[in-house]
């Protein structure tokens, strides 16, 4: 289903798609950013709730917000100095973090309007959105025409595929930046959602946030999350990488091969017993917690959404790559596709 959401500052229009299952849940996307602004998911007791954080109306999307919901590129994440060398040719971006480039620039892909239109395909229903992104889009090479689907698939998951061709040598780091938060749509903080992640190492960041370049054991620190741990339990423990982020604000290096489907992540919220589960096809998922929240964007059913009042999950390729030739490339070359997929599974516990 469709309706009219508004229009953007461009003058195109805008819309809003609900996608529903016989599971009980709901997600509507609009085509401004591919932003997922509601969720719908059952708890233990088959009461559906919202479980991420958004605005009611188009107003709080087009004003400035942390990327809620959106899909973020050409380059999620951050690129040191906004500056890289490809092919020999140097190319430089916006610097719209401190010195650095964060989640695509100053009009990335979570201020487009996509192209969209809905699917049926079997046994789910699913939101195609397709946004071909000009030569020097933001200071970025070759023309890249990028296609997302979400798909609500019966069985309690929205599943994200990405598809991206390009006719130039480029770079690119697609991911969803969902905020979640299990309990209450993001009402309240989630420092009692407990937290799984399939990874035997993290990166390392500097004081902006930017990747040392060293795969570290979480084995001894607070990054360690290999058994469930709640996010409140070392969050504002004296650690140097706790203090960088001001929490957790870090990618961790997902075990098993990158290409494959395999769960990356686990997150139990025990008062309305909803779980939700993270697979993904990508190299890294970077873990936050809403540190820099801090009450001054009130969104859905009047959420004044604070410090750590959610937390995402962004699938990805490693922070700053292309300045580090020793991270799985972030390369894109004429006649080859780029394909991600992610999946947020649901059930309850
Ligand atoms: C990502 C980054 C955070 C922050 C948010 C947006 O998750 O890692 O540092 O920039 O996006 O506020």
């Amino acid at each position: 289903m469709k309706q009219v959401f508004g229009v953007a500052p461009n003058g195109a229009p805008i819309d809003l798609y609900t996608l529903a299952n016989p599971a009980g849940m709901r997600v509507q996307i609009t085509n401004y950013g591919g932003i997922v602004t509601s969720l719908l998911v059952p708890d233990r007791k088959g009461r559906p709730g919202d479980v991420v954080l958004g605005f009611d109306r188009i107003d709080g999307y087009l004003k400035k917000h942390p990327y809620f919901g959106a899909i973020c590129g050409r380059y999620a994440n951050r690129i040191a100095c906004g500056c890289f060398t490809l092919a020999g040719a140097e190319y430089t971006l916006a610097r719209n973090d401190g010195h650095n480039h964060l989640h695509g620039g100053v009009l990335g892909f979570d201020k487009m309007v996509w192209k969209a239109a809905e699917l049926a395909p079997m046994g789910g229903a699913a939101l195609w959105l397709a946004y071909s992104s000009p030569a020097g889009d933001e200071g970025y090479p070759g023309k890249l025409d990028v296609v997302v689907t979400y798909t609500l698939a019966d069985g309690k998951e929205l599943r994200i595929d990405y598809l991206a061709t390009t006719d130039a040598e480029t770079v690119l780091n697609l991911t969803h930046h969902g905020y979640f938060n299990l309990a209450d749509g993001g009402k309240s903080e989630v420092l009692g959602h407990e937290v799984t992640i399939e990874a035997a190492r993290f990166l390392p960041v500097d004081a902006a946030l930017i990747p040392t370049g060293e795969l570290r054991d979480v084995r001894g620190t607070p990054m360690d999350f290999t058994r469930a741990t709640s996010i409140g339990a070392r969050i504002d423990a004296a650690h140097e990488q706790l203090v960088h982020g001001r929490g957790y604000d870090h990618t961790w290096v997902v075990n098993g091969a990158p290409g494959q489907l395999r769960l990356a992540a686990r997150v139990f919220e025990p008062t309305s017993g909803r779980v939700m589960e993270v697979l993904t096809t990508e190299p890294g998922v970077q873990f936050y917690t809403g540190n820099f929240l801090d009450g001054t964007l009130t969104g859905k059913d009047g959420a004044v959404y604070r410090r750590r009042h959610g937390l995402c999950l962004e699938c990805q390729h490693f922070p700053d790559s292309p300045n580090q030739p020793q991270f799985p490339s972030t390369v894109l070359k004429p006649g080859q596709r780029y394909t991600q997929t992610t999946v947020y599974r649901f059930s309850v516990a």
